[in-house]
């Protein structure tokens, strides 16, 4: 039972922060939508230019107005050459979600425009927001490549215009042509990863552009939130456990010893979803896909992963508790080549278009989030200074 005392509910359960059209998740059937989409409709046909679109504009593109979109984003692809330089002085063994957040928070400084956050004393100005959308969103897949090539010790990969937006991220991480199959796994896992409601970061993200600070920022102060293992992190985790359990033979063993030392299990669980999360079932679809296009060839961990699940079936789902969308996600990027503490970067290059979309909305009805607290210390008392005590 979840404590509610004065008003005041941990975790903020169920408490409504904010009024939003970007996105709708029933947690009982299993549903998500970005502005009423099925999101299963989007990671089949969409591509996540034109998710991000629907998530920022609040509709379909036309033909004209999505090949804008798209030609800005590939023209705003490189960022400048200091941010290089900040990512040499970083250490190479840091996460790279920090680098991230870092270079992310920087990137206001090449681009100023603070005051053009309350451009006639109240509003921003909306050609500046719809510019910083498109800059930040474009130079997340550059960052993340960057650092993976800066961190060997190598230059990083020049981005292409000629690619889309998922090619292109694989091409600047693995320094080839990514394979049309993988480019179009990548692009839908883009989407499926794009927006989600009111979750940590997003909140974060909201309290952070409620007191007009610039977008940059926005971003940088949702990286930040994601980063936690509660939260996108979990995906990195999930592969570990994968190792650590070993052997199909072994997970049931396993979950029982993780249980009884009240453990979670990475990747399972969710505040809102009572089921398995839709895009968790998505994502393994795309195993399946990618399974059948390697001609059977994935990893092992797949198969302890599947176990796990069926495991988990007796043990976990009477609570409530089914894979959620990091469960499988890392089994796919580690498919594709992506180093494992690269997997929750990823999450944040696509979750950017939420995040924005997010802080347009929240900028052009805003209020600043001051919350208030139940106050547990000390009545008023008297300081004694060092020399007294
Ligand atoms: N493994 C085992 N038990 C779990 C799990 C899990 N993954 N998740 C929840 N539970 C149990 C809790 O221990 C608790 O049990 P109790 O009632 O006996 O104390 C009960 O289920 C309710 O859990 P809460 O912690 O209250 O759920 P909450 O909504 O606060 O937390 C969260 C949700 C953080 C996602 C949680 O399920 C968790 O820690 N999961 C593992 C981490 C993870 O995969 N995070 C990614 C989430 S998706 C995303 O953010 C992108």
């Amino acid at each position: 039972m979840d404590k509610v005392q004065n008003g005041y509910v941990p975790g903020l359960k169920g408490v409504p922060a904010t009024e939003s059209a970007i996105s709708f998740l029933d947690g009982q059937v299993g549903l998500l939508t970005y502005r009423g989409f099925p999101i299963v409709d989007l990671a089949r046909f969409s591509s996540f230019e034109e998710t991000a679109w629907i998530l920022i504009n609040g509709g379909l593109p036309e033909t004209d107005e999505l090949a804008r979109f798209d030609a800005e984003l590939r023209a705003n692809r490189r960022v400048k050459y200091n941010v290089r330089d900040i990512m040499k002085f970083l250490p190479i063994d840091g996460h790279p979600m920090e680098a991230l957040q870092t270079c992310v928070a920087s990137l206001g400084m090449f681009y100023p425009g603070q005051e053009r956050m309350t451009a006639n004393g109240v509003n921003a100005d909306s050609e500046f927001v719809e510019q910083m959308i498109v800059k930040i969103l474009a130079s997340m897949a550059t960052l993340v490549a960057m650092w993976e090539h800066i961190r060997r010790g190598d230059d990083p990969v020049q981005p292409r215009t000629d690619l889309t937006y998922a090619e292109n991220f694989l091409y600047m991480m693995n320094e080839r042509e990514p394979d049309p199959v993988e480019a179009r796994i990548m692009d839908a896992c883009l989407v499926l990863h794009a927006e989600h409601t009111i979750n940590a970061s997003t909140f974060s993200a909201l309290v952070c552009g409620s007191t007009l600070a610039p977008p940059n920022l926005v971003v940088a102060s949702a990286i930040g939130t994601l980063a936690g293992p509660l939260h996108g992190g979990a995906n990195q985790r999930v592969l570990n456990m994968l190792d650590e359990i070993g052997s199909v033979e072994k997970v049931s063993d396993w979950l029982d010893q993780r249980l009884a030392n009240k453990q979670v299990v990475w990747g399972f669980g969710h505040r809102e979803y009572k089921v398995k999360d839709p895009r968790a079932d998505i994502l393994q679809g795309l195993l399946e896909q990618l399974r059948e296009h390697r001609s059977g060839q994935i990893s092992p961990l797949y198969e302890i992963a599947m176990a796990l699940e069926r495991c988990a079936e007796e043990r976990l789902a009477p609570k409530g508790i089914f894979p959620n969308v990091d469960f499988y996600s890392g089994l796919l990027y580690e498919a594709l080549g992506i180093p494992r503490d690269q997997f929750t970067p990823i999450f944040a290059i696509s979750r950017t278009a939420g995040w924005l979309a997010h802080w347009k909305e929240q900028i052009a009805n805003n209020r600043i989030f001051r919350p208030t607290q139940i106050y547990q210390g000390y009545e008023p008392r008297s300081y004694q200074p060092m020399s007294s005590r």
